[in-house]
Order: C-alpha cells, then sequence, then structure tokens
C-alpha cells in the first residue's frame, strides 16, 4: 500500500529515518499532474499561484519553471516571489491591510496590486497596474473561516462601490486592468463560483470592456475544474477580458502528505492513537474540523475505531477522531493525506516545537527541501535579548 499517490511505503520509511518525524513529503509528479489539470481545464487563463497554501522555495521554483507567477499577500511572500525569479508581471500582491513595505517592494519590482479598498487608490504606488476585488456578498457552501465573499466578509468592495473604483484608479493616474473576485476556499460547487462569476458579469453594463477577470482561486480538492472554468470563460468573455486564476489548494494539496510516527496507545473509553505530529504541524482538523485521510503503513489485523491525538497539551489537538485503523506498534508511520496546502506553511513552533523537515519525492529520489528546524532556531530570536544580560552561562 502507498500513501501518497506514488511513493512506495519502503521509501516513506527511508524518509522518515533519514529526515526524523514528523515529516511533510511532496509527491513531484503529483504535484505537476495538478498543475496540468489546471492548465488543461483553464487553457489559456494565466496562472498565479497563491503561495500561502506552501510557500516552499522549491516548490515555488518548481511552478516558476513552468511559467507560473505568484499571488502574495505579504511582503514576505513577494520577497520569496522576488527569490525565485518572478518579475512584478508575475506578481500579484493582494491584501485587506497592505502594509507600506508591502507597497514599496510591490512597486519597487513593479508587480501588480489587487485594491480591496476605495481608499487604497491613494496610496498606491504612482503608476500601478490595479485589479479591484469585489465581494459579491453571496453566501457559498464551506467553513464560515474560509468564506470570503460573503456580505459580512472583511474583503474588497461592492459591486455597486467597484466601477467607482475603477474610474478613480484611472483618473489617479494608475492603470486599471480589471476586476478580482476570490469567495473563499475548499468550495466544491460549480453552483456558488457559477453566481459569483455572473455578478461580477452584471458590472460591464457600468464598466466597459476590462483587460483582465481575475476570479481567484478556492476550488476545493475534487471540485469540477472544467464547470469552474466554463463559469470563468464565460464571465470574463462578457468583459472581453483575459482569464486569470489564483489556484492555491488545487496545486499542492494532493500532493503533501504528513508523516509521523505512532507514539503510543491508550484506552480510556475512547481508543487513542498517539502520534508525534498534532496541531503544531497540522492545524486544519482543529482550526476547520477539516478531515484528512490518514492511511496506516503497517499491516494489522482488524481494524478498532481511533482518535487520533498530537503531543500537545490542548484536547483539541487531535489529527482526526473516528477512524478505523488496526492496531499499530510505536514507531510505525502514519500517512496523514491532503495535507500539501495550509499544512507546513500554517505549522508553528507553539511549546518550542521545532517545525519539521519537508521532502521532496522526484524521480524515485528524496530531495530534503526544509531541514527540520532546532529548538535553538525557535528562540533564535530571543538570543540577543537574552545573551545581552548576565544570566547567560553558554555566552552567544
Ligand atoms: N486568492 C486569494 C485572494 C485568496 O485569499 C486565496 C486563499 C487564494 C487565492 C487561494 O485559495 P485556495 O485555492 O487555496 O482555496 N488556511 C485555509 C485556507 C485559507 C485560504 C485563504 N485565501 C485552509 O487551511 O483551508
Amino acid at each position: 500500500m502507498s500513501a501518497s499517490p506514488s511513493i512506495p511505503r519502503a521509501d516513506l520509511y527511508a524518509a522518515a529515518d533519514r529526515f526524523g518525524t514528523p515529516l511533510y513529503v511532496y509527491d513531484a509528479a503529483e504535484l505537476d499532474a495538478a498543475l496540468a489539470r489546471v492548465q488543461a481545464a483553464f487553457g489559456g487563463a494565466r496562472v498565479f499561484y497563491a503561495m500561502k497554501a506552501n510557500p516552499n522555495l522549491a516548490l515555488l521554483a518548481r511552478l516558476r519553471a513552468s511559467g507560473v507567477g505568484f499571488e502574495c499577500v505579504s511582503a514576505g511572500e513577494i520577497a520569496r516571489a522576488e527569490h525565485v525569479g518572478a518579475g512584478g508581471e508575475d506578481i500579484l500582491v493582494n491584501g485587506p491591510a497592505k502594509s507600506r513595505e508591502e507597497y514599496e517592494t510591490g512597486a519597487r519590482l513593479g508587480a501588480i496590486f489587487v485594491v480591496d479598498r476605495e481608499e487604497e487608490v491613494g496610496l498606491l504606488p504612482p503608476g500601478s497596474r490595479a485589479l479591484v476585488r469585489v465581494n459579491p456578498a453571496l453566501n457559498v457552501s464551506t467553513h464560515d473561516h474560509l468564506a470570503t465573499g460573503a456580505a459580512g466578509s472583511k474583503f474588497g468592495v461592492t459591486p455597486a462601490q467597484a466601477p467607482g473604483v475603477l474610474r478613480a484608479l484611472r483618473e489617479a493616474g494608475h492603470h486599471a486592468l480589471g476586476l478580482h473576485v476570490h469567495i473563499g476556499s475548499a468550495i466544491r460547487l460549480v453552483t456558488d463560483f457559477g453566481a459569483a462569476f455572473a455578478r461580477l458579469a452584471e458590472l460591464r453594463a457600468h464598466t466597459g470592456e476590462l483587460e483582465v477577470l481575475d476570479v481567484g482561486g478556492g476550488w476545493g480538492l475534487g471540485a469540477d475544474l472544467p464547470g469552474i472554468a466554463r463559469e470563468a470563460r464565460e464571465a470574463a468573455s462578457a468583459f472581453g477580458a483575459q482569464l486569470w486564476v489564483e489556484p492555491g489548494r488545487y496545486l499542492v494539496a494532493r500532493a503533501g502528505t504528513l508523516l509521523t510516527r505512532v507514539v503510543g496507545t491508550k484506552r480510556t473509553g475512547r481508543n487513542f492513537l498517539l502520534t508525534d505530529a498534532g496541531m503544531t504541524e497540522l492545524l486544519r482538523p482543529m482550526l476547520y474540523g477539516a478531515v484528512h485521510p490518514v492511511t496506516p503503513l503497517w499491516d494489522g489485523g482488524e481494524a478498532q475505531t481511533w482518535d487520533v491525538a498530537g503531543p500537545a497539551c490542548e484536547s483539541g489537538d487531535l489529527l482526526a477522531r473516528d477512524v478505523a485503523l488496526p492496531e499499530p506498534n510505536p514507531g510505525d508511520l502514519l500517512a496523514v493525506g491532503d495535507a500539501g496546502a495550509y499544512g507546513a506553511a500554517m505549522s508553528g513552533s507553539y511549546l518550542t516545537r521545532p517545525r519539521p523537515a519537508e521532502a521532496l519525492w522526484e524521480g524515485g529520489a528524496w530531495r530534503l527541501i526544509r531541514r527540520r528546524e532546532t529548538p535553538r532556531d525557535v528562540w533564535a530570536a530571543e538570543m540577543g535579548a537574552y545573551t545581552a544580560s548576565t544570566h547567560d552561562r553558554q555566552g552567544p
């Protein structure tokens, strides 16, 4: 049996032995396949990878080599894009509360800004290229935290405001490229996307033709990509616009697996399978009630029902609930699937847990693409302050 798409079990154990666990592994072939599916469905559209899903430089470089640009929401993300050789044309600077540093770095690179509120027109560097983000005020089928196009959401301007913001951009000497919409994340219903894109297309009467329609990302795993693409193309053609897309999860989720070792078991009325990974490595189950498939990489007898619990001192630190798995032995590996997006990216060092290593499976071999942190890495930024005191016995 294999876990993530096509990596043999023996190679997963070899990676765990070599790089330690918890460990994020990525299958390069699956990453390439996901991009190919996007390009096939959205043929001709420009793809800007939303790097918040997984900003690992090795993955960015691989996507960049296929001509993909980047959607960035922080100065750090812009720096990553620059680091892998993206130019201004290939960088979208997005976000509801951009900092001065983000405007400045974006401007230095000649990046394209996504305007999120009217006041930003006056904040953009002179002569900026810009899109205007529209909030279509629709309820979509996803977790509340993942809905960004609902009436109460902080993102974008109202459809009624959008034509005025485009005009204001032009009057201020900026290059108003067109409109942007992103209604949320992990959405599977084509009708949700269709409704949002149609709401934008209605603005055609007030905006005239536009160069670009950017329909964001948000495609849930297993979503009907050709169906979403059809709706997007229809809206873009209403404006005579080129279509841009910003997938995050769809490009990287399936390629990634979190490998964790079984620490032991515990029976207290519930069966707990204790693992060396938890909320600090994969926050999504705790934060969104997300369900990630777990695959046992051991042979065993009859399956029992388990809660998979991590090492943190928090009751919510569960990777999975009520899953059927055979009895493990300590040291066995459990593979947590669909973890390539918002897994490593949202991992943290709470409890001074060093962030895990990441390895890429490519051409039948492993490549370490992020080394495991050490506790010292976690407290590195405190060290200057601390070593200045007389309490330090170890020295700098
Ligand atoms: N474009 C914009 C403007 C976005 O805000 C996002 C995601 C994307 C594109 C990419 O969305 P995707 O294709 O990945 O759904 N941490 C959450 C997901 C938050 C997504 C935030 N914005 C999770 O773990 O599910």
